[in-house]
């Protein structure tokens, strides 16, 4: 994972270098760089992997997925959202410059995403297909969706149905792309399984966030315990409680590992990311 991690940063920082200097840019190399986990983009070069496939042509996919992500990041904290102040162990993109420029550099990344997915050198066929799905999943029916009606339930109370269906979208839109994108390059046929697997981890993934959210250490965190109670959100600790909470993402973490291990690929590679999720402590 390490690997892969130095891997994608490197080349992340490449794919800023043509940006016109100015705050905008140094604002998208701030949140770019800052210490993220790079979990989606591992996710998805390690489904790569797992069916023996040379990642190094996908990097800029993977790339791509971790520009949208942070775009996701900086939106998600400015005042008229969760308007949070630290992110990735730093002050959010808004307090380092101000709310036009993080705007901006969410925005930014977004359309450099787009620009860096129609540069990669493959099959123009295979590009739109993978075009069309990351677009889809970040998109109004997708993550957006999720962001509006995570804060269309502030200060309401969200039902278990309605929330399972904001972090479905909210955060599980862009695991579940992550290794959709690589099962659409490297096994179509497999493709349900991955999404059904990327959904459930997706889950997981935003359950055990509401929980850290609660039982979290800022400093291994880096960023500030308690977001969700101070904007009123409904989240899987605020309906469910810690304990059915925590069973719920053991529940979800054993349905991953079942349908991984029903797959024909090198399992290993995935299992080591999933125990690394699990045992997450930012
Ligand atoms: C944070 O995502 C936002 C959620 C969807 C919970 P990560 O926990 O992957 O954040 P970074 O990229 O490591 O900072
Ligand atoms: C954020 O959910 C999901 C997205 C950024 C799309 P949260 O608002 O719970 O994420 P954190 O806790 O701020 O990272
Ligand atoms: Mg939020
Ligand atoms: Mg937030
Ligand atoms: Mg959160």
């Amino acid at each position: 994972m390490d690997k892969l991690k130095k891997e994608i940063n490197e080349r992340l920082i490449e794919l800023l270098e043509p940006v016109k200097d100015g705050k905008v840019k140094d604002a998208m190399m701030y949140s770019l760089m800052a210490p993220g986990k790079r979990l989606r983009p591992i996710l998805f070069l390690t489904v790569l992997k797992s069916y023996q496939i040379d990642y190094h042509y996908y990097i800029d996919i993977a790339c791509a997925i971790e520009m949208i992500h942070t775009y996701s990041l900086i939106h998600d904290d400015l005042p008229g959202m969760d308007n949070d102040d630290l992110r990735r162990g730093r002050p959010t993109c808004h307090k380092q410059f101000d709310e036009a420029t993080a705007i901006l550099a969410g925005d930014a990344l977004l359309n450099l995403s787009m620009n860096v997915v129609l540069n990669v050198d493959i099959d123009d066929s295979l590009k739109v297909k993978i075009t069309k799905r990351l677009f889809q999943a970040s998109g109004v029916n997708g993550m957006i969706y999720g962001q509006q009606q995570d804060l269309y339930f502030e200060n309401k109370i969200a039902s278990l149905d309605e929330l399972k269906d904001i972090h479905k979208h909210k955060t599980g839109e862009l695991i579940a792309v992550s290794m959709q994108l690589a099962s659409i390059i490297a096994c179509l046929d497999d493709y349900d399984k991955w999404t059904k697997i990327g959904f459930d981890l997706g889950l997981a993934f935003q359950i055990q966030d509401d929980l850290l959210d609660v039982l979290g250490d800022q400093n291994e965190l880096g960023k500030a315990i308690g977001s969700d109670l101070k904007n009123h959100k409904s989240t899987y600790v605020s309906l469910l409680g810690v304990e059915m909470s925590q069973n719920l993402v053991i529940e979800l973490f054993e349905s991953c590992y079942e349908n991984i291990y029903a797959m024909t690929i090198n399992h290993g590679l995935i299992l080591e990311i999933l125990t690394f999720i699990i045992k997450r402590v930012n």
